[in-house]
Formats: C-alpha cells, sequence, structure tokens
C-alpha cells in the first residue's frame, strides 16, 4: 500500500511533538492505518531552529500545501493568517486537514467546511479544544443521534493552572503565569489565555457542534481572570467555593423558536463540585443531552504531548479514510438557530 504523505504546517511545542511520535511510533501507526504515514514536508518560519528536519523544511508554506506528493496538511501555527488561505488551498486541492487551530475555526469554521464538503476532503480538528480529550468527535459522531442542551466545563488549562495555583499556594497571578508559559501551556500571547479569548474560541466550537448552527468568537460574552485577586479566592473560599473560569454553552427554550448562548466568565462553584477538583492545566466538560442524560469529560487540556496526541488521533483518521478510499464523518447540515445577544443570559 502506497504511503500516506503529510505535510506539516508550523514545529511549536505541539508540532515537535507530532512529530516526535510520527517518526517514534512509525510501525504502529502504519499498522493501524494500513500504510505507511510519512512525514514528506514542515513548513516554518526559522529553518535553524529545527535543524533535526534536514531536508524536510521549507519557509514556502503556500507550495507545500498543494504539492502533488501530499495528501494530508496538518497546521499547528495557529491565528488566521496565513492559516486560513493556506488550509482553504489545501482543502480546494483535495488535500485532508488536520488543524489545531481554535481561533481560525471559531472565527471561520463554515468557510473550511464548505471548501472541504466541495472538494470532499476531510477537515478534523480534535486538538482545538480541550488539547487529549477526546470531545469534538463524541460531539459531532457518538451524540449525533441525541438532542444536547448543555455544553459546560473548564476548557482553558493556562487560566486553570494560574487560578489553582492561586488556590493552592497562594501564588501571585504573575507568577502563576510566568510558571504555565514556561510549561507551553500558554498561547504566544498570554492575554488570549487570561482574557478568556481562548476559552470563548473552544466555547464557539463546541456550541457549534453541539447546537448543529454556526457560533462565532464575536457571539461569545467572553470575560477572563486579569482581575481576580487574592482577595477574591480568599473569600470565596470563606463562602465553600473556589473560582473557575468557565465556558457555558446552552440550547434556551423560547415560545416560537429555540436559541442559543454562549459565555465565558470567572465563576464561584462549590468546592465540593466535581470542577472544583479539576487542578493544574486539566480541563473537564459537562455534556448534557436528551437521552444519554449527563457525561463527564476530563483530562488534560493543554501542553505538547497531550494536544499532539489529539492531532495523532486526526492524522490516522483521515488517514485510514484515504486508504479506505472514502471520507470520514462529515458535519451536519447546520440550522441557523438565534444566537441570544451578549449579556442576556
Ligand atoms: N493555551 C491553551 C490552554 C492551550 O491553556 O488551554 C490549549 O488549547
Amino acid at each position: 500500500m502506497s504511503a500516506v504523505r503529510v505535510a506539516m504546517l508550523g514545529c511549536g511545542t505541539v508540532g515537535a511533538e507530532v512529530v516526535r511520535l510520527l517518526r517514534e511510533q512509525a510501525d504502529e501507526l502504519a499498522a493501524r492505518v494500513g500504510a505507511p504515514v510519512e512525514l514528506v514536508g514542515v513548513a516554518v518560519r526559522r529553518p535553524h531552529k529545527h535543524p533535526e528536519l534536514g531536508e524536510l523544511l521549507t519557509t514556502d508554506s503556500s507550495t507545500l500545501v498543494t504539492r502533488d506528493d501530499v495528501d494530508v496538511v496538518v497546521e499547528v501555527i495557529g491565528g488566521i493568517e496565513p492559516a486560513r488561505s493556506l488550509l482553504l488551498e489545501a482543502l480546494k486541492a483535495g488535500k485532508s486537514v488536520v488543524t489545531a487551530n481554535k481561533a481560525l475555526l471559531a472565527e471561520d469554521a463554515a468557510t473550511l467546511a464548505e471548501a472541504a464538503d466541495a472538494s470532499g476532503a476531510d477537515l478534523y480538528y480534535e486538538a482545538a479544544v480541550a488539547g487529549a480529550i477526546p470531545l469534538l468527535r463524541p460531539l459531532r459522531e457518538s451524540l449525533v443521534g441525541d438532542r444536547i442542551s448543555r455544553v459546560a466545563g473548564i476548557v482553558n488549562g493556562t487560566t486553570n493552572f494560574i487560578l489553582s495555583a492561586m488556590t493552592a499556594t497562594g501564588a501571585g497571578y504573575a507568577d502563576a503565569l510566568e510558571e504555565a508559559t514556561r510549561l507551553g501551556y500558554a498561547e504566544a500571547d498570554p492575554s488570549a489565555d487570561v482574557d478568556g479569548y481562548d476559552a470563548a474560541s473552544k466555547a464557539a466550537i463546541l456550541a457549534s457542534l453541539a447546537f448543529h448552527t454556526r457560533v462565532t468568537s464575536a457571539d461569545v460574552y467572553c470575560e477572563g481572570i486579569r482581575n481576580v485577586t487574592a482577595a477574591d479566592i480568599a473569600a470565596a473560599r470563606e463562602m465553600g467555593c473556589v473560582i473557575k473560569l468557565l465556558a457555558i454553552c446552552e440550547r434556551i427554550p423560547g415560545a416560537d423558536t429555540e436559541s442559543v448562548s454562549a459565555r465565558v466568565y470567572p465563576a464561584m462553584i462549590p468546592a465540593t463540585h466535581p470542577l472544583a477538583a479539576v487542578d493544574g492545566a486539566f480541563n473537564a466538560v459537562f455534556v448534557e443531552a436528551e437521552a444519554a442524560g449527563q457525561l463527564m469529560f476530563y483530562g488534560q487540556g493543554a501542553g505538547g504531548a497531550p494536544t499532539a496526541s489529539a492531532v495523532l488521533g486526526d492524522l490516522v483518521a483521515v488517514a485510514r479514510n484515504r486508504v479506505l478510499g472514502g471520507r470520514g464523518s462529515r458535519e451536519s447540515a447546520y440550522a441557523s438557530l438565534p444566537i441570544l445577544p451578549i449579556g442576556a443570559v
């Protein structure tokens, strides 16, 4: 069987782990896919920082994504541009796409999904939300026959790490943020984490998949943790509570039509609540569905290796689809549910 050939865009914390796992587990992955999975190119801005990648390196990402010898494009550069243009070029050229890019998906998943539908290519993005936790495919596939009413939980590892450290040790906000950055949890610009935008992007993706509608990050009410003080944490403790940054996505019943609400803010939760025990860079998400009832997803939500695990899972899935000559799950048709104005709930 001929190899499934992979191009990678970016090689930072997550990308380096993807390369390591691809190399270390090459034989096992080939057995699971039914063909070797071969890395044929890696586009980076500063090739001298990746001597171990040798001739795989290029700075010309635009040429790489449409090369004839590329079947799958893995994107781990993040941000809106040039990622959006590159992935659209790849999808139009019929390449399968695996991306961890939550900001892009939260802004413009519709355009990417349309391009994928038009060419029959796969678009998978499990790593975009909650790191290693299998969450998007359960929403997209396992629960697609059910009716989800609520998806809520902790979806940002950096802020959970900071709040946990402030709660457990009385560490100051700045020291805790520095440690989260050192451990590779925080975004390049940590304001995306601490101001809640990262969690808001994830909330938009979760709400879109859960409620089969299109929610963008601009639709999500968003408040970060920058103003949470040691005094707030002590006051919460006095009341038997802890402070967690929550993302809450709900289907809101109405007289004539349902609506969707998505919001992110620091909330006080009882110390006895299961979410109160979610510490460090871990994430936990509750899903409530009519028939399934309540489900809880828990695991490492940030960091190179956990996020690379999700990328690899998607990579194996799209590679298998190519080997079998088919396409994986497409997203369901999207209804257009009204989105409640920011601040309405
Ligand atoms: N900065 C993100 C977080 C990385 O802390 O959760 C994972 O998306």
